[in-house]
């Protein structure tokens, strides 16, 4: 990693910087300004294979510490303790400031706002795109939280962040919020303190998750979806349109409605994640014997689990335990259940 003073400022002339239009048509004093700055500072070139440009509006504190193929644009800042990976593009007017460390490749849009001053530590991985105006990376909106309190981020490779969204910091310092790789998170979604975030989501535009909510892996929200705080959403599900969760959703399943209702299985999800044809089939008649069951016998939710269970054939089937455990781990002590089922014959 190289430090921050071996970094040299390049102009159009010597360098082409496509990223930047700001810099295609400078005035002929704003040129001339630019060729004497980069004179002096061009000092470093030979010892580097890849020089970073920053760009002299930017205003990049000493101590931070820049990769190598670094371009930094117009009229950003990088704190002092900010560490940008090799790679990094900060567009115009983007900002990394506080304790907080990009991995390579990292793009930050126009406007983009990443960690901040506060006591604590955001840490994103590579490959990662941060959208116009986006907040990532800084104090969580909750009461619980002081000010003195250190408070964490952390985000995996390859996520696609898009415009507007924000991803706040714990609350606690014993606690982090945390995003797997390979998400897409449209924009303006909200993702709130403590949240636990798996790999390979999308969440559609206007997503909302309130504090300590956790997303396992594959899940796909449409757009304005809204989660209340700590329930845990199962990988595999499809959260429809418009819905309010307020209790958990199992693995595999959809659902939707403003106070959110089991509505079948994610079949086109399943598909679509590769399960197989018998999988999907076992799934369903686990399915229909857990929710469906009209007769007079059908027992309580848990003898439903216990049977499904005991049954010899679906009992062996990977997916189908893996619904059924999910469901048991929503009535765990101080869990919130799973949501309600919807039934179409109610009178
Ligand atoms: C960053 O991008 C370069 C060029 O595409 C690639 O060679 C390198 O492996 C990437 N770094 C990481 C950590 O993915
Ligand atoms: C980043 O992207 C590059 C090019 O797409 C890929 O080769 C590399 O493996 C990715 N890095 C990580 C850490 O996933
Ligand atoms: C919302 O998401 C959809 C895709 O699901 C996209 O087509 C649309 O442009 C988005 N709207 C906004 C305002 O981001």
């Amino acid at each position: 990693m190289l430090e921050s003073k071996d970094v040299v400022v390049v102009p159009e002339s010597t360098q082409s910087l496509p990223l930047f239009p700001f810099f295609c048509a400078p005035s002929l004093s704003l040129l001339l300004l630019l060729l004497s700055y980069a004179e002096t500072n061009r000092v470093h070139t030979s010892t580097l294979t890849k020089p970073s440009l920053i760009h002299p509006t930017a205003a990049v504190h000493p101590d931070a510490v820049i990769g190598q193929g670094v371009s930094i644009g117009p009229f950003c800042s990088v704190g002092s303790s900010a560490k940008l990976g090799n790679g990094c593009r900060l567009y115009p007017g983007s900002h990394v400031s506080g304790s907080t460390e990009l991995g390579d490749n990292c793009t930050l849009m126009t406007g983009a706002v990443v960690g901040d001053d506060y006591p604590g530590r955001t840490v994103i991985g590579s490959n990662n795109s941060i959208g116009y105006h986006a907040v990532i990376g800084v104090k969580p909106q909750d009461l619980k939280y002081k000010q003195e309190d250190e408070c964490f981020l952390e985000v995996g490779d390859n996520n696609d962040i898009r415009e507007h969204t924000s991803i706040h910091r714990s609350s606690k310092s014993t606690d982090r919020t945390v995003i797997g790789n390979g998400n897409l998170i449209m924009g303006s979604c909200h993702i709130a303190h403590d949240c636990k975030i798996g790999n390979n989501n999308i969440f559609a535009n206007n997503t909302l998750l309130a504090g300590h909510v956790e997303v396992e892996d594959n899940v796909h929200t449409a757009g304005a979806t809204v989660v209340h705080q700590f329930c845990h959403i199962g990988s595999y599900s499809f959260l429809g349109g418009g819905s309010v969760v307020t209790q958990d959703v199992p693995t595999y399943v959809m659902v939707a409605g403003e106070r959110a209702e089991l509505r079948g299985l994610n079949l086109v999800g399943l598909t679509r994640c590769g399960f197989s044809s018998a999988e999907i089939r076992n799934l369903r008649t686990a399915y229909r014997n857990l929710f469906m069951r009209v007769d007079a016998n059908a027992g309580s939710l848990e003898e439903r689990i216990a049977e499904v269970e005991l049954h010899e054939e679906l009992g062996h089937v990977p997916a189908v335990r893996a619904m059924l455990q999910s469901i048991r781990n929503s009535f765990a002590e101080n869990r919130r259940g799973i949501c309600k089922i919807r039934h179409w014959n109610a009178s």
